[in-house]
This record gives structure tokens, sequence and C-alpha cells, in this order.
């Protein structure tokens, strides 16, 4: 995908394009429900003036993300038009970056290669507008054919931005911007729609080894099996013991700022396959569980971008990654180890794995004295049955943290819902032969019972006081988020939470 933000179309090459790559327009029209003659407004009206013989109104109504294309007109040197509407609503950043899908969709149904987005005319049109615009056109470019073996059609379009407005550096800022945060959330998703046999652990570690390689201020150091028994991670070794592909513990360190700024700890879920283990799962949708990795992809890819675009903050990435499998080898319901805070637990369920192998993270977390700790997790089935696949459900005891989620989530235009957790959950978790056990003592509440085990691990500061730490659950929102996110792909990995992870620390900035 090539991209280009101009001032105007004579700096376009497409002008001398052959006819064998048509090069195509797109202009915006709103609605205008109150008039009745001419329901339609032209954001650019030059360009109504070229379609006049054609009876717009008829066929498109420029109702919200509706794209229609009108081949063979000739406008200046294009061979087609393309509509997008607007509505007739407010057009906020999150309605230009589905705008951006939307669009997005459209050249891909149409197969087009040269694209150019005429901006002017528009009432406003901030830099962060075109930022969200390209965010959705970006994001709305990921494809996962890596494993097909049929004619993978190659995507390469050329995208020319116009509009006078651009002369005006920040636009250049917000455009050049998006493009690498889009770039790692489709990283991400290219992690978490890699079958199990291609990313196991060793190989999630190979893969952010190769990511974040050549990217400045970044380290990526990679625990085996024997050091993370040496490290007393008893949670990691006790889920991976059952498969034949041994843990990793991985931790990428991003020095942005003096090493006296403490950092902030992002901890990722990082099971490349979850069978349940001994408590395996029902053979229904098993293969999903190849996206129970997400949290650790969607680490690396906030990660990633923080990298890219340089910013001024010290943030560690640490994931905890294993293959939950049934096996001679495989840890037994009744089973217990300790943890390296030195907590024992009674593994009561094998299949609530992830929060053994976050535990062990969050207590490295705590030891690096971090001025806040986020985890994300595909952690619990409740919670894509409490909240779907829109909302991810997080959990803190910090109002502060809890505020500065809030307001990122709303820069990041992603959904998030603050969930309970409270002292009452935490007694849930206590166990009977153990400190812990791995599942509730009560029934229901079940997102929030795991959230409150996890809560187990995290320790406190130099002056005894917790470190900030909130818990997403992305189990609904990591993959298949359905058709309702223009942007995002119907099936795969969602890299949901990249974003929002990513303004939390501009916030910190
Ligand atoms: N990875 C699953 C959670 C999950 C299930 C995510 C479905 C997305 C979709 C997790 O390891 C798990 O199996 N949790 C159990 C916990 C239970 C045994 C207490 C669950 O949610 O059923
Ligand atoms: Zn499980
Ligand atoms: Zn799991």
């Amino acid at each position: 995908m090539k991209t280009q933000l101009m001032q105007n179309e004579t700096q376009m090459s497409s002008g001398k394009k052959s006819n064998s790559t048509p090069s195509i327009l797109v202009t915006f029209l709103k609605q205008d429900k109150d008039n009745k003659k001419s329901p339609l407004t032209w954001v650019t009206p030059s360009v109504a003036q070229s379609l006049e013989n054609i009876n717009i109104a008829s066929f498109f109504k420029a109702a919200k993300n509706e794209t229609t294309l009108i081949r063979g007109v000739s406008y200046k040197s294009y061979q087609g038009v393309m509509l997008a509407g607007m509505g007739s609503e407010k057009f906020d950043q999150e309605s230009w970056r589905q705008m951006g899908g939307a669009l997005m969709k459209a050249i891909k149904a149409n197969k087009l290669s040269h694209v150019t987005f005429l901006f002017d005319g528009l009432e406003s049109f901030l830099p962060q507008d075109l930022g969200a615009m390209t965010e959705g056109l970006c994001l709305g470019a990921y494809d996962f054919n890596q494993l097909k073996t049929a004619s993978k059609e190659s995507s390469e379009v050329t995208f020319n931005f116009v509009a006078t407005a651009f002369k005006n550096k920040e636009y250049k800022t917000s455009f050049d911007q998006a493009q690498m945060v889009a770039e790692s959330v489709n990283e991400s998703r290219r992690l978490g729609d890699l079958p199990g046999n291609y990313l196991p652990p060793r190989v999630l570690a190979l893969e952010a080894q190769k990511l974040f390689k050549g990217l400045p201020k970044t380290k990526v150091t990679v625990w085996d099996k024997k050091r993370i028994e040496k490290e007393r991670m008893g949670g990691l070794l006790t889920v991976g013991k059952g498969s034949a592909e041994d843990p990793r513990f991985i931790i990428i360190e991003y020095k942005g700022a003096a090493v006296s700024e403490k950092p902030i700890v992002l901890v990722g879920k990082g099971l490349t396959f979850d069978s349940g283990g001994i408590s395996i799962k029902p053979s229904a949708a098993m293969e999903e569980m190849k996206y129970d990795m997400c949290g650790a992809a969607n680490v690396i890819g906030a990660l990633h971008a923080v990298a890219k675009l340089g910013l001024k903050v010290n943030v560690v990435g640490l994931i905890a990654s294993a293959e939950n499998m049934p096996s001679h080898t495989a840890v037994k319901p009744g089973d217990v180890y300790t943890s390296r805070n030195g907590k024992t637990v009674e593994v009561n369920n094998t299949d609530a794995e992830g929060r053994l192998v976050l535990g062990e993270a969050l207590v490295y977390a705590s030891e690096l004295s971090p001025q806040l700790i986020i985890d994300a997790a595909t952690l619990t089935g409740a919670m894509a049955v409490a909240l779907g696949n829109l909302y991810t459900g997080y959990f803190t005891k910090n109002l502060e943290l809890k505020a500065d989620i809030e307001k990122a989530a709303k820069v990041s235009g992603e959904w998030v819902w603050n969930m309970p957790l409270c002292d009452f959950h935490s007694e849930d978790m206590k166990g009977i032969y153990a400190d812990l056990s791995n599942i509730s003592s009560g029934k229901g509440a079940g997102s929030s019972t795991a959230a409150a085990f996890l809560e187990q691990f995290v320790g406190q500061d130099k002056k005894g006081n917790k470190i900030p730490w909130a818990h997403f659950d992305i189990a609904g929102t990591a993959w298949a988020v359905g058709n309702r996110l223009n942007y995002c792909p119907s099936k795969g990995a969602s890299g949901v939470m990249v974003r929002t992870f990513l303004e939390i620390i501009k916030s910190k900035v």
C-alpha cells in the first residue's frame, strides 16, 4: 500500500497512468433530510457538475458509510468516481475511522489500484480526522492469506489524499502516525491469526525478536524453560508441563526516557493453544483457542507502536507463553504449585490456566518498580457472555487509572466497560489445601473472580502502596467481532486494545 499526502491534484502522478490502471476519485456526500428536492449535499460541488446527467439520488442515499462506485464517468483524469456517504448526523473521529474501513472494503471488492480522496469542501477536517480515516483505511487493508496456496492477489493500492489544508504540517504528522499505529495493530492481528502449530511459544518469542529487530531503544530477551525454572515461575511451568513445546517468558524493553523514570509494564497472556489440558474443553469451537495468545499479541502491538512513534517514556512488555495440553506429563486437577511470590496454588481446573501464567508475569512486573501495570488476556468465557464482542471489560481498584483508561478509550474509539472487583471476589479464590484455588468456590462472576486471583500476584511499591494495576479481559473482543466494525476483520483477530494501551501510555509521556 502506497500513500501520499498532497495539497492539490496537480502534484499527482496518476494523470500519467495507463488505462489498464484506472484511477478512481472518492468524493463525500452528506444527507440533507429536510430538503425533499435535493436530499444530497455534495462536499465537492465541482464533482457534482460532472455527474449532472446521472440521477444519483435514485440509487445513492448518502447514508453513513454507504459507498457506490460509478465507473466510466469522466471527471478530470479519473476513470470513475466513488461516492461515500456521511449521513446527516455528527461526524466524529470514530465516524472517520469507520469511513476509512468502509472505503477499504469497497476498494477491495472493486479491486481498485489507484484511489484519490478529495477532502476539500468539508466544513471541518482536522488533522485527527485525517489520522482516524487513515487508520480505518490501513486497518481495513489487513488480510491474512499467507497460508493459502491459491493466487495471493497483491492488494497493492496507491492512495492519494488531497486537501489544500494539508500545507499545515500537523496533517502530515497525524497521517504518518496513523499508519504506524495501524501497522502495529495489523502485526498483532497477524500473530493472533497464526495457527497453533505455526506459533508455539518458541516461535512467538522468535516473532517478537524479529519484529523489534532494528527498532531503536528496544531490547527483547527470551527466557527458556531452564531459565523460567531458575526464576521460580511455578505457574508458567505448571501450564507448560503437558506440551512437547516448552514455555517461554518474553521481555520487551523500550527505553524512551531517563532510567529514573518508572516504566509502564504491559503483561500479556500468551497461550499459543489452550486445549484445556486434563480438564479438556469440548471439541466444538476448540480451534478458536489458537487465539488464546491475543493478550500477548496485543502487548507486542502496543510496544511496537510506542517504539515506532518514539515516545519519551519507558515501557516494558512481559509475555508469559505456554501451550496447554493434556498428556502424561500434564498438570492434574488437585495438583499444587508454588508461585514466584511464594504463594501456593491448587489447580482445581487445568482449563483456568491463563491466570497461572499471568500471575508469574505480574509478580515479575511488580519487581520492576513500575508506575503502573496493565494486563491483557483472553481470560474467561464468562467475559464474552457478559459483554459480547464490542466492549472489553476491564478491572481495577485504582480510580485514577480508571479515569485514565476511560479517557484513553475515548481517543482510541475502542469500547471498554468497567467491571466489578472487590474483596468478596478474592474470598472466593481461597484454597482448601493451599493458599489459593485457581477456580472460584462461589457461583457466577467468573471474570471478576479470575481478576481477583490475578490481584494476588500484584505487589506493592517501596512505600507499601498497591501498584496501580488494571486487567483487561479481551476474551469476547480479541477475535470474530463480526461485521459491526468496518475496519475489523469479521472472523479473525481484531488487535483490540492495542490503540487504547497506546493512548494510556501517551497520556503518561
Ligand atoms: N482461554 C479460556 C477463556 C476463553 C474461553 C476465551 C472462550 C475466549 C473464549 C480460558 O483459559 C478458560 O478456559 N477459562 C475457563 C475458566 C474456568 C475453568 C474457571 C472458562 O472461562 O471457562
Ligand atoms: Zn483455559
Ligand atoms: Zn486460556
